[in-house]
């Protein structure tokens, strides 16, 4: 995809009405230069979503989602960032330019818009031959049979491949498309150097993307052949380990409920939208992969699992549960019961119900593990209970959410009769992590130091001409994470300049990967917070301080000895001093000696 000229998204960006952008989201009342309201991303009944329509910034003091009005339509909608600028762009009457690209760029850019063009095409034959053909009347009994009706079938693009050998090939080379590119689009497939349809008297079901375009198909038998399910091949286009089933029919659905249902098959994701759960998507089978957690935590944060309960389900959990953890998701397991799955179950009003409180009384994916692990362990037995324990281990390992891990840790310490010494090393072995439960949302507890960074920066950013003194004698050692680092980097930068206001350019939010996550917090902050400019020194020697301890500490670890040589003692006595200095000035609050 040829970029976008940085001009152009500066354009949109500067043509585009913020408070009218977010709008349909919230309602927004003013409050200073800035705008508050009840936060779309999280639920909440006292407004604690800031936006700022100057900068075109927002940031939630709730749940700490923030960035700037390309970030928000990509949350809110599940657009790519191009697709955010373009949206806007078309809303404000911006002409979008694209940076120019070399002849392979662009050869490859129009060969993926054919095949792209063509495989939409198949869908559409696919699904006319179902509905209009005879030879597809078995294949429509089937759908009947399992009370699949017009809509859903409609809304899916189901299709019928024609068992001849070639039925697809000749309707698509009689509309112009090249035998070369139903090859690369997975349509057909060479034997003996004759070309044939790969899809042939099965049921076709169409893989689209977010945004409902066809990347590739699953096709069904309609008896008890084997295999089951032949799927397009992995192309340039379709790629199995990215795709979610059923993406682009539940976005919307995902997006306002802020949560998904995950199950396993193809029909399990039609059965729920013909019940009216629209949030429902499908991971090709079990081995639910981080590509597609990445690509649905877009939409939200709340993943429910309706797997089947048997091996495989189960094993597909425990890495979910590892994914869960590393992305930041609330996982949550829907328990089908044995020997059902959705799609069976839901036929009916009462299945349905059966389905609904399920999903509300699904437990966290950890309680669901430690059941599990508990249930069959063989806990009458001290061998049994030793399996259990180290079982136990790896589940907890995985564990995000350290208040509900002690809770578990308390029900496994209860049922296992285990010594206070065995889950306090139970304990050990999964470490506390920094997450928190906030609302259904869930944000990283900032470290007492991150905070005061960024009160700093805030601060800089409300009163320039004060801070840049200060900046101008720190480095990025001086906070301690990444984005804070970034961060710093980015106002020092900025207020260095000498036109200070109209070169925040917030444009450049989202092209600095580092910076982005901080940025958006304080900016927000030096508008919205009334902290006194008298606040930057304290905070400035506080940085110093802390910045002067770590050091210390460093320095302490590597000094084995009392009687060190290498100088490192001395430097330690030196910092030692400046640190008592320092803590001085703070006491005293004689700021003046900068
Ligand atoms: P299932 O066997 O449960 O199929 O496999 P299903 O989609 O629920 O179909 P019905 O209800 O029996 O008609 C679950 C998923 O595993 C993948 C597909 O993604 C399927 O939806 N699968 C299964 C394959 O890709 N190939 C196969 O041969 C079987
Ligand atoms: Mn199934």
């Amino acid at each position: 995809m040829a970029l976008i000229e940085q001009a152009s998204i500066q354009a949109v960006l500067d043509a585009c009405d913020m408070l009218e952008v977010v709008a349909p989201y919230t309602t927004l009342k003013k409050s200073g230069s800035n705008y508050m309201g009840r936060c779309p991303f999280h639920g909440e009944k006292t407004p604690s979503f800031s936006v700022d329509p100057s900068q075109k910034l927002y940031y939630c003091f709730g749940c700490g989602e923030g960035g700037n009005v390309f970030k928000f339509l990509e949350k809110k909608e599940g657009l790519e960032f191009a697709d955010a600028v373009k949206t806007l762009a078309e809303k404000y009457g911006v002409n979008i330019h694209y940076e120019a690209s070399s002849p392979g760029q662009e050869r490859r850019r129009q060969e993926r818009g054919r095949l792209l063009a063509l495989l939409d095409q198949a869908a559409t034959y696919y699904s006319r031959v179902l509905v209009e053909a005879k030879p597809a009347g078995a294949a429509r009994a089937y759908l009947e049979n399992r009370g699949f009706k017009a809509p859903v079938i409609h809304a899916f693009r189901l299709g019928y491949s024609p068992a001849a050998g070639t039925a697809l090939l000749k309707a698509a080379t009689t509309t112009g498309n090249d035998e070369s590119d139903l090859l690369k689009a997975g349509l057909v497939l060479m034997r003996n150097g004759r070309t044939y349809d790969r899809f042939r008297g099965r049921l076709m079901f169409p893989f689209t993307d977010h945004r409902g375009r066809v990347l590739g198909f699953g096709a069904r038998v309609l008896d008890d052949s084997k295999p089951k399910y032949l799927n397009s091949p992995d192309s340039d286009i379709y790629h199995k380990t990215n795709l979610v089933f059923g993406l682009g029919n539940a976005r919307q659905s995902i997006t306002k409920e802020d949560r998904v249902f995950i199950v396993e098959g193809y029909t399990d994701v039609l059965a729920l939208h013909q019940a009216g759960v629209e949030n429902a998507v499908a991971s090709m089978g079990t081995a639910l992969t981080e590509q597609q957690l990445r690509e649905i935590s877009r939409f939200t944060r709340n993943i429910y699992l309706a797997f089947d309960a048997d091996a495989a389900g189960r094993a597909a959990m425990l890495r979910a549960l590892e994914l869960a953890k590393k992305h930041n998701l609330a996982v949550r397991v829907v328990e089908i019961p044995a020997g059902r799955d959705p799609a069976d179950l839901v036929l009916d009003e009462e299945g349905l119900r059966t389905f609904n409180e399920l999903a509300a009384a699904a437990p966290t994916l950890l309680e669901y593990q430690v059941q599990a692990t508990l249930r069959t362990a063989g806990l009458d037995s001290s061998q049994g209970r030793v399996q259990a324990f180290s079982a136990l281990k790896t589940v907890l390992a995985g564990a995000a959410n350290s208040i509900e891990r002690d809770e578990q840790l308390r029900i496994i310490a209860d049922r296992l009769r285990l010594s206070p010494e065995n889950v306090a090393y139970l304990m050990e072995s999964a470490p506390r992590n920094d997450i928190e439960e906030d609302g259904g949302t869930r944000r990283r507890v900032l470290s007492h130091e991150e905070i005061a960074e960024r009160s700093f920066l805030s601060l800089c950013l409300a009163n320039p001409g004060e801070a840049r003194r200060y900046l101008q004698l720190m480095t990025d050692a001086h906070f301690t994470t990444e984005p804070n680092r970034a961060a710093f980097l980015w106002v020092r930068e900025r207020l260095a300049g000498k036109k200070v206001h109209s070169d925040m350019n917030a444009a450049r939010l989202p092209l600095d990967d580092k910076a982005r996550e901080a940025l958006p917090e304080l900016m927000i902050r030096s508008k919205t917070e009334t902290t006194s400019p008298d606040a930057l020194p304290e905070l400035y020697f506080r940085l110093c301080e802390a910045e002067l301890s770590r050091r210390i500490v460093a320095i302490k670890s590597t000094i084995v000895e009392a009687s060190d040589e290498s100088g490192d003692l001395r430097e330690l006595y030196r910092l030692e001093g400046r640190r008592r200095d320092i803590l001085k000035v703070i006491q005293d609050g004689s700021y003046e000696t900068v």
